[in-house]
């Protein structure tokens, strides 16, 4: 029997309903794996920011260092500003541990009703810079309130920053068999994006075994809603990686499917998994949040653990209940988050 000390931090609105329900999955497929996993809940979320002024408490980062894993539902609530829950908390976490890889997977299931008329097939991953890019802390604001009132924001790219995740998604398209694409926009960021090209294009040079090409962004947008099916692993910055993957996530038909893990790959902290959908207030409360996209992240979740065949066997009942259902509303069913989890809990 092996033990993993998994840290639970459900946040707020539907975040609190889809995380119990993967904590039963995982309970379930690691009965059947020799797993055990012992989970601490943490109630950081807006709701304690309202209470006591910090989304988390100021040894948070320590408690959570104690964990092989962190599982995570969404933070965010009306009456908190979203860059406070979402800088108070998941950016620090993302940080202070190194999570450098956010990965995000992207399938068309068979059963699940997409927009458009022809993405079946479509099975990708997107492999997003998550620690600097776009997101920095360096700028500021000048002149505030008068009409010389100015932002700056500065985009951060090192050497070692694009290598590392550029090596990553190498890794992970060469295990797959497939092709890499990098997300660029060379044409209209001249400093950086180049940059970019030129450490992809020296490590790309270094893995002959994977097939890759450079496409930029907005271009890269439209070919994702075109022709879906084209794409396997996608290497992104900060910005284009977040946007990509929720194009690609609404192209594969419901965002409460899709799961994200945010990865230390050296593993020297704990990583962390969660859905890639918000806490969707205007359906929390209702019982109806589809619990996939947080089950799809536990998968990811057990993957990263070393258990890649207790991962397949949650995949293959998530398959199996996508074709067949009970669906919650989102996917054009009637069920409840309850509901669809005890049939998933059935399957396995
Ligand atoms: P959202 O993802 O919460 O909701 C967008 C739409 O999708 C809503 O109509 C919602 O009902 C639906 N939806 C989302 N997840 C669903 C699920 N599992 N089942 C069924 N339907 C689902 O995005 P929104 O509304 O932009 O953000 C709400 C709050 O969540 C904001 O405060 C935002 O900052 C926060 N947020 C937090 C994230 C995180 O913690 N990683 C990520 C995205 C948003
Ligand atoms: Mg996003």
């Amino acid at each position: 029997m092996t033990t993993y000390r998994i840290a639970c931090i459900p946040g707020d609105g539907i975040g609190t309903e889809v995380v119990p329900a993967a904590c039963e999955v995982l309970e379930a497929v690691g009965a059947a794996h020799d797993l055990e996993f012992r989970f601490t809940g943490f109630d950081w979320s807006c709701e304690r920011f309202t209470r006591e002024g910090a989304m988390m408490p100021p040894d948070g980062l320590d408690r959570l260092r104690e964990h092989d894993a962190i599982l995570l539902g969404a933070v965010g609530y009306p009456g908190v500003p979203d860059h406070v829950s979402l800088w108070g908390l998941l950016i620090p976490i993302r940080r202070a541990f190194d999570q450098y890889v956010n990965l995000r997977p992207v399938r068309v299931f068979e059963g699940v009703p997409g927009p458009l008329r022809d993405a079946s097939g479509t099975d990708l991953v997107i492999v997003r810079e998550n620690t600097e890019g776009e997101y920095s802390e360096v700028g500021g604001r000048m002149f505030s309130g008068t009409p010389d009132e100015f932002a700056v924001q500065e985009s951060v790219f090192s050497r070692r920053g694009i290598t590392r995740v550029v090596d990553y998604a190498l890794d992970l398209a060469d295990e797959r068999g497939r092709s890499l694409t990098s997300a660029t926009k060379s044409n209209g960021l001249i400093h950086t994006m180049p940059f970019w090209d030129e450490i992809v294009e020296e490590r790309c040079a270094e893995r002959p075994s994977v097939s890759w090409e450079s496409e930029h962004i907005d271009a890269l947008a439209a070919k994702l809603v075109l022709d879906s099916r084209k794409y396997d692993v996608i290497v992104a910055s900060n910005l284009f990686g977040d946007i990509l993957s929720d194009l690609a996530a609404g192209v594969a038909g419901s965002i409460g499917i899709a799961p994200s893990g945010n990865i230390d790959p050296e593993r020297r902290n704990p990583s962390m998994f969660e859905p890639v959908h918000g806490s969707a207030p205007d359906i929390a409360g209702q019982g109806i949040a589809n619990p996939l996209g947080t089950v799809w992240a536990a998968a990811l979740m057990l993957d990263h653990l070393g258990h890649d065949d207790a991962a397949s066997d949650v995949i293959r009942a998530m398959e199996r209940l996508l074709t067949d259902g009970p669906r919650t509303p989102d996917l054009g069913g009637g069920a409840t988050t309850t509901e669809v989890t005890r049939a998933l809990l059935d399957l396995l």
